[in-house]
C-alpha cells in the first residue's frame, strides 16, 4: 500500500514501512525503513546545527540531511549515489505518480510485478538540467521493496555519468555490523561480519562477472542481531556484473548505503535526451537474520525467478564431468545413463568436451557443433538413447568464450574482449567474447539455439569460466552484462520447456539477476560436504535451496582429498537440487544400494527443501556442527539436517532447538519413528547424538500427526 499524505510519502509492504518526507526546501528525504509504522504524518527532525558554514541558496547544508537518491559536490560531500562531474548534482522534489504494477527496466532482468504497487518520483536538478526518475515498488505480501533510478539528460550537450547507484539508504546510526559474503573459487560464500567504523567500506567486485570473490548481497545490522531478533537490514542489487555496495559513517554518525553497479572503471555518456536505467536493487528489514533470509528466499522464488520450472520440483540429476572429464564416447555415456536409471536418476547431463576438436581445455570454445568421433550419432543421437532409457537430457554449454584454437577465433579475432594496448590475457587458455556488440550477441544466440533446436535438449548448463580482464574502454563491464541479458533473454523465452542451470567456474556468478533467467545455479565445484556446509550456510543467508545446485562426488573428495562417507556426502547434498557428478558404474554394490535410497528420499522430501521456510539452527563458522532445517509452508513436514565437521572424544554435548514447527502439534520422526511435540523440539530440543567418527550427519524427517 502506497500512500502520499501532505509532504509524507508512506509504503508498506509485509511487515514493513518506507517513509519518505520532501523537506520543505524540496529535497526528497529518507525517514525511516523498519518495522510497521501509521501512516501519519509526523514533524521534521530538528535538523543539527554545523560548524563549517557550506549551506546552499536555500540555507540547507545537505550534509546534514539524509537524501534519498543524493549527489555530490555542492553542500554535500560524502559519496554520492549518482554523480556527473565536480559540479555536482542537487536534485529536488519534481513530482511523483502512484501506479500499479512496476515498470520494466529497460535491457534489465528484474523482479516480476504481479500484485505490486510503485511510487515513482521524479527529481530534477534545474542547473545540470538531469532528471531523476526513481522507482519504488512494494508488495502486500512480501518483505521486500524493489528500488531502481532512470536518470535522464533534458541538458542540450552530452553529460558523462561516473556514478550511478540503484539505490542509496542513510539509517541515522552508526552503531551497525555489515555481514558479506566472501570466497574465491571452491570456497564460496562464507560469512564475513565486522563492524562499521567511520569512514567507508566498499564491499564491491571489479573482476567482470558478480564474482565469487564478493556476492551482490550485504546486510547490515545491530551488532547483536541474531538469526531470531535484532534489526537486520538487506541490500541486494539484481546484476550480474561489476557491483558495489558502499557505506559510508559519516561525521555525524549516520550510516549512507549505496548500493548498486561499481563505479569503478564505470562511465555513460548521455546524449541530449538519453536516459541511463541503473539496475535494479531488493532492500528488506527483518528481526533478525533467519527472518531476513526468508523475506528474500521467498521473494526470489516468487518474484525473481519465472517460468515453468520456478516452482516445479527439479529433477534428479547426473552429470558425466567428474565421472569422465573430456575423455568419453557415446557407449560410456549410456553405461552411466543406463545404471542412473536403475537408480532413480532422472535427468542426464552432458558436461564439458562434446563439441569441436574439444579434448582439453585448450580449444574450441566457440564451435558448437558435436565431435562425431567421440558421438557418431550426434547431441541429438545421444539424446534419443538417453530418453529411451527413462532419462532427460541436458547440454553444457560456455557460450561467452572464444578459444584462440578455435574455428570461430579464426574467422573473427576481433569479436574476442581486448583493451587494445595488448595482448589480452588468458584465463583457463580462453578469451571472452565482446558480447557488447550486437553481432556478437547475435552469433552466440543463433549458435545455442540451433543445438538446442537440433535436439529434445530439455536442461542446459550455462557456464562462464574466467574473469573479464583488458577491457577496451570505461562502462565496458556494463555494456557486457546488458549484452549477456539480451542473449539470455532471447535463448530462455523461446525455450520455455528448458530448465537452465547458471555456473561461473562453480558459484561465481550467483546473483539474483542471473535467477531472473535461470532458477536454479551450480554453487560451488568444491563439492567436499564439510566445504559445502559453509558454502550451503552462507549462501543460504540470501538465496533459497531451490536455487542452488548440489551435488555427491567421489569420495575421498578430488580437491580436499578428505574422506567422507556416502551417506554424509547424500544427505549434505540433499539440502539443494540433488544430483551426482561420479562415475557410479565404479561403485560397489553398497554405494548403489545408498544411491537408491537417496534418490528416493529425494523425491519424498525435495518440494520441503526447495519450497519450504528454510531455519539456520546452528552454525558451522562458530561451532562444530552445522545444521539447518527446511519446514513446508503450512507446517505438516520438514526435513532437518545437521552436520558434524570433527568427532572429539567426550565433547560438548550438541543441543539444537528446532524452529518454524507448529507448537501445539505433534511430529513423528519417519526415521525413528518417534513421536515429539513441536514446542518441546522448538524451546526445550533435542540433544543430538552423531554416529563416531568425523564428518557425520544426522537428519530428521518429521510429518505432523493429524
Ligand atoms: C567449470 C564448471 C564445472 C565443469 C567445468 C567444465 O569449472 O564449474 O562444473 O562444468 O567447467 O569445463
Amino acid at each position: 500500500m502506497i500512500r502520499q499524505i501532505e509532504d509524507m510519502f508512506f509504503l508498506e509492504g509485509k511487515g514493513f514501512s518506507y517513509v519518505m518526507r520532501v523537506s520543505r526546501e524540496g529535497y526528497l528525504l529518507h525517514d525511516w525503513f523498519g518495522k510497521r509504522i501509521a501512516p501519519v504524518p509526523y514533524p521534521e527532525d530538528e535538523r543539527g546545527w554545523w560548524c563549517v558554514q557550506t549551506e546552499g541558496e536555500d540555507g540547507v547544508c545537505l550534509d546534514e540531511l539524509r537524501q534519498e537518491y543524493p549527489g555530490y559536490g555542492h553542500t554535500d560531500l560524502r559519496r554520492p549515489a549518482v554523480s556527473c562531474g565536480p559540479a555536482g548534482l542537487v536534485l529536488k522534489y519534481a513530482e511523483h505518480k502512484i501506479s500499479a504494477g512496476k515498470p520494466r527496466l529497460s535491457g534489465l532482468p528484474s523482479a516480476l510485478g504481479d500484485g505490486a504497487e510503485t511510487l515513482t518520483v521524479t527529481l530534477r536538478d534545474a542547473d545540470m538540467k538531469v532528471r531523476v526518475d526513481l522507482n519504488y515498488t512494494v508488495y502486500e505480501d512480501y518483505g521486500v521493496i524493489c528500488r531502481s533510478a532512470v536518470i535522464t539528460n533534458e541538458g542540450e550537450s552530452e553529460l558523462t555519468l561516473d556514478r550511478a547507484y540503484s539505490a542509496s539508504i542513510e539509517l541515522p546510526r552508526r552503531d551497525l555490523n555489515e555481514i558479506h559474503l566472501h570466497g574465491s573459487w571452491g570456497r564460496e560464500r562464507h560469512i564475513v561480519e565486522n563492524p562499521l567504523v567511520p569512514g567507508v567500506a566498499d564491499i564491491s567486485n571489479a573482476r567482470g562477472g558478480s564474482g565469487h570473490q564478493i556476492n551482490p548481497f550485504i546486510t547490515v545490522k545491530d551488532p547483536a542481531a541474531t538469526e531470531e531478533s535484532g534489526f537486520c537490514l538487506g541490500v541486494m542489487p539484481v546484476y550480474s556484473g561489476n557491483h558495489s555496495t558502499e557505506i559510508e559513517v559519516d561525521q555525524r554518525g549516520r550510516t549512507r548505503i549505496n548500493s548498486g553497479i561499481n563505479p569503478f572503471m564505470f562511465e555513460k555518456k548521455l546524449r541530449p535526451d538519453e536516459s541511463f536505467t541503473a539496475p535494479e536493487c531488493l532492500l528488506a528489514v527483518a528481526d533478525g537474520l533467519g527472518e531476513l533470509s526468508r523475506s528474500f528466499h521467498d521473494f526470489i522464488r516468487d518474484r525473481i525467478c519465472r517460468g515453468k520450472f520456478a516452482h516445479s520440483e527439479r529433477p534428479i540429476l547426473i552429470n558425466n564431468w567428474e565421472a569422465t572429464y573430456m575423455d568419453f564416447d557415446e557407449e560410456k555415456l549410456l553405461s552411466i545413463a543406463k545404471l542412473a536409471a536403475e537408480l532413480g536418476i532422472e535427468l542426464f547431463v552432458l558436461d564439458d568436451g562434446w563439441f569441436g576438436k574439444r579434448n582439453n581445455d585448450r580449444c574450441s570454445l566457440g564451435d558448437w557443433v558435436v565431435n562425431r568421433d567421440k558421438l557418431p550419432s550426434g547431441i541429438g543421437g545421444l539424446a534419443k538413447k538417453i530418453n529411451a532409457l527413462g532419462l532427460k537430457f541436458g547440454l553444457w554449454f560456455e557460450p561467452e568464450m572464444v578459444s584462440p584454437d578455435s574455428d570461430l577465433y579464426r574467422a573473427h579475432p576481433d569479436w574476442a574482449v581486448r583493451s587494445g594496448v595488448r595482448a589480452p590475457g588468458l584465463g583457463r587458455t580462453q578469451l571472452v567474447l565482446d558480447l557488447s556488440r550486437p553481432e556478437v550477441q547475435d552469433y552466440v544466440i543463433s549458435a545455442v539455439n540451433s543445438v538446442l533446436d537440433s535436439a529434445n535438449i530439455e536442461y542446459v548448463k550455462w557456464d562462464m569460466n574466467r574473469y573479464i580482464t583488458d577491457m577496451p574502454r570505461k562502462g565496458f563491464n556494463h555494456e557486457y552484462t546488458l549484452g549477456y541479458y539480451r542473449v539470455m533473454d532471447a535463448i530462455v523465452s523461446s525455450h520455455p520447456n528448458v530448465l537452465f542451470e547458471g555456473c561461473s567456474a562453480g558459484g561465481g556468478r550467483f546473483d539474483a539477476g542471473v535467477l531472473c533467467y535461470m532458477p536454479q545455479i551450480w554453487t560451488s565445484d568444491d563439492t567436499d560436504p564439510m566445504e559445502r556446509v559453509y558454502i550451503q550456510y552462507g549462501t543460504s543467508l540470501a538465496y533459497p535451496p531451490s536455487t542452488m545446485g548440489s551435488h555427491v562426488t567421489d569420495g575421498p573428495n578430488q580437491y580436499t582429498r578428505r574422506p567422507v562417507s556416502m551417506k554424509t556426502r547424500g544427505d549434505v547434498a540433499l539440502s539443494g537440487n540433488f544430483g551426482y557428478e561420479l562415475d557410479i558404474t565404479k561403485l560397489p554394490e553398497s554405494d548403489l544400494e545408498a544411491i537408491k535410497a537417496q534418490t528416493a528420499l529425494c523425491r519424498e522430501i525435495r518440494a520441503t527443501v526447495e519450497y519450504g521456510d528454510f531455519y539456520r539452527l546452528s552454525d558451522p563458522f562458530k561451532n562444530n556442527v552445522g545444521g539447518w532445517m527446511s519446514v513446508e509452508k503450512d507446517k505438516s513436514r520438514a526435513y532437518v539436517t545437521l552436520t558434524k565437521m570433527l568427532f572429539r572424544p567426550n565433547s560438548w554435548y550438541t543441543h539444537i532447538r528446532l524452529k518454524g514447527l507448529e507448537p501445539s502439534a505433534e511430529y513423528r520422526d519417519k526415521f525413528t519413528g518417534r513421536t515429539y511435540m513441536g514446542d518441546m523440539l522448538m524451546n526445550r530440543g533435542l540433544l543430538v547424538s552423531f554416529p563416531h567418527g568425523d564428518f557425520a550427519t544426522l537428519s530428521f524427517l518429521l510429518q505432523r500427526n493429524h
